[in-house]
């Protein structure tokens, strides 16, 4: 399992890519997983939703913990759920290493980031594109992720919104300000070769992508391309 913090620290910046499984084909899920460790991935973005905080329904622990038995990729879980604490102790049994919850649909956010962190798994806070950044700055310093949702959560496929590049600048300021360079800074929604720069030069770590990678069919292309378009190459 790879320790992305860690290689933050060493100063390994190259943009990570974490490609969302919610594009790949749910009839071959192994498979897609194996190919795209190969294409090299950094992680794997897992979308858990519930179809209350959004409209939608993906899938859930049982495909999570099937797959951790057929890969060491760094399981990167997306959860769209309302009251996100109750599923915590079921996601980090499935196998997550990291998981990433909508500050909009949790009571207590500094309760489900220490119940994250108790599993010894990265905690990570995201939010709508309707969502002031404000909401999330103040979790930070307790943060290991911090997710930008550049599409309204609940659907792969949608277009990149460039109005939610700003949250990514003031997270990155913000993470600076207080001595946290290492902070996962991820994007999600819409992230193909073409909005990758705009990410990138806001300063986003980490992009998720998937229907740019898993609609195409050399997934190792698709992710060379994004990680050098947001490089400015
Ligand atoms: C949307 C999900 C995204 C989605 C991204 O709710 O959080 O991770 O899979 O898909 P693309 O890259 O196709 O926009
Ligand atoms: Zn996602």
């Amino acid at each position: 399992m790879g320790d992305i913090t860690k290689m933050v620290e060493r100063n390994e910046m190259k943009m990570q890519i974490s490609p969302s499984l919610l594009a790949a084909d749910f009839s071959r899920l192994g498979e897609e997983l194996e190919k795209i460790e190969a294409a090299g991935a950094d992680m794997i973005h897992l979308d858990v939703m519930d179809g209350v905080f959004v409209p939608n329904i993906s899938f859930g622990m049982s495909v999570i913990a099937s797959l951790r038995k057929t890969s060491r990729l760094f399981f990167d879980v997306h959860i769209m759920i309302v009251d996100p604490i109750r599923y915590i102790d079921s996601l980090a049994k499935a196998g997550a290493d990291g998981i990433t919850f909508h500050v909009e649909a949790a009571e207590d956010v500094g309760a489900v980031i220490q119940k994250i962190k108790g599993h010894g798994m990265k905690a990570g806070l995201t939010l709508r594109p309707g969502t002031p950044v404000e909401k999330v700055l103040p979790w930070l310093p307790q943060l290991d992720l911090a997710l930008v949702m550049s599409v309204e959560p609940g659907f792969g496929g949608q277009s990149f919104m460039a109005g939610m590049m700003d949250k990514v600048a003031a997270i990155r300021s913000e993470a600076e300000r207080i001595g946290r360079p290492d902070l996962i800074l991820q994007v999600d929604g819409g992230v193909d070769r073409n909005t990758a720069a705009p990410c990138g030069k806001a300063g986003a770590s980490c992009l998720v992508a998937g229907s740019a990678v898993f609609g195409k069919g050399d997934y190792a292309a698709e992710i060379a391309a994004i990680r050098a378009a947001a490089a400015g190459a």
